[in-house]
């Protein structure tokens, strides 16, 4: 162990690595999903099959398989250039959406319809019962889903190592390949995202805590 001792910093400093692909990725992917939900609520039947077709192409081929997609063929077939950083986004931005858009499809659904109904009998406008009626309920089904969402997404963001962008997971198995120890590095990295993910999971509780002082 004490061999790989000078090179546990070199594997600390992929946390913000890992960390810059979470939260673009994240955040984008949101933003994404909240589109695709609303596709699927409304009433246009394209929007709906094409935002369903979507979902279900993301979400049934492999995440791994998506990004090498994206930095290979994408340099392949246009003018463009990617880094590993933007394909690892672009890669996880789109799937993590078509998880998010069902979460949030589902977190609506959930509400009960006498809401919807009883808000439509009353002559709410229809912004006004979403965001007054609808979403506050809904949040209790949406954020526990979604805190898992980022959960996986922060353990899924590893595999932008095969594209030999610098997180942790590749540092791990940089200084793995130089010490001939593997024990020691991929323990450190075992640890690192066992404790990202303890801390993301206390934050999140304690939002879902906070939330459901609402009801
Ligand atoms: N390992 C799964 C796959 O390859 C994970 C997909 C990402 N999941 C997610 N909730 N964003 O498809």
């Amino acid at each position: 162990m004490s061999d790989i001792l000078p090179s546990i910093p070199f594997i600390i400093k992929g946390i913000g690595v890992t960390l810059q692909f979470v939260i673009v990725s994240g955040i984008l992917g949101f933003l994404i999903g909240v589109l695709l939900a609303l596709a699927k609520l409304g009433k246009k039947s394209i929007s709906k099959v094409l935002a369903d077709a979507y979902t279900s192409f993301f979400r049934g081929t492999p995440l791994i398989l998506q990004l090498v997609y994206v930095y290979f063929v994408i340099p392949q077939v246009t003018p463009w250039d990617i880094t590993a950083f933007a394909a690892g986004v672009i890669a996880f931005s789109l799937n993590s959406a078509a998880y998010v858009s069902e979460i949030i499809r589902a977190g609506i659904q959930a509400v009960d319809k006498g809401q919807f109904e009883a808000a439509k009998a009353l002559n709410v406008p229809y912004r006004t019962m979403m965001r007054k009626i609808i979403l506050p309920q809904a949040i209790k089904y949406i954020l526990p889903a979604l805190m898992n969402e980022y959960i996986t997404l922060l353990k899924e963001s590893a595999v932008v190592s095969v594209i030999g962008a610098m997180d942790i997971m590749r540092r791990a198995q940089i200084v793995s390949a130089d010490t001939f120890n593997y024990l020691g590095p991929l323990t450190v990295a075992l640890v690192i995202y066992f404790l990202m993910v303890r801390i993301l999971t206390f934050f999140g509780a304690k939002l879902e805590q906070r939330m459901s002082f609402s009801d």
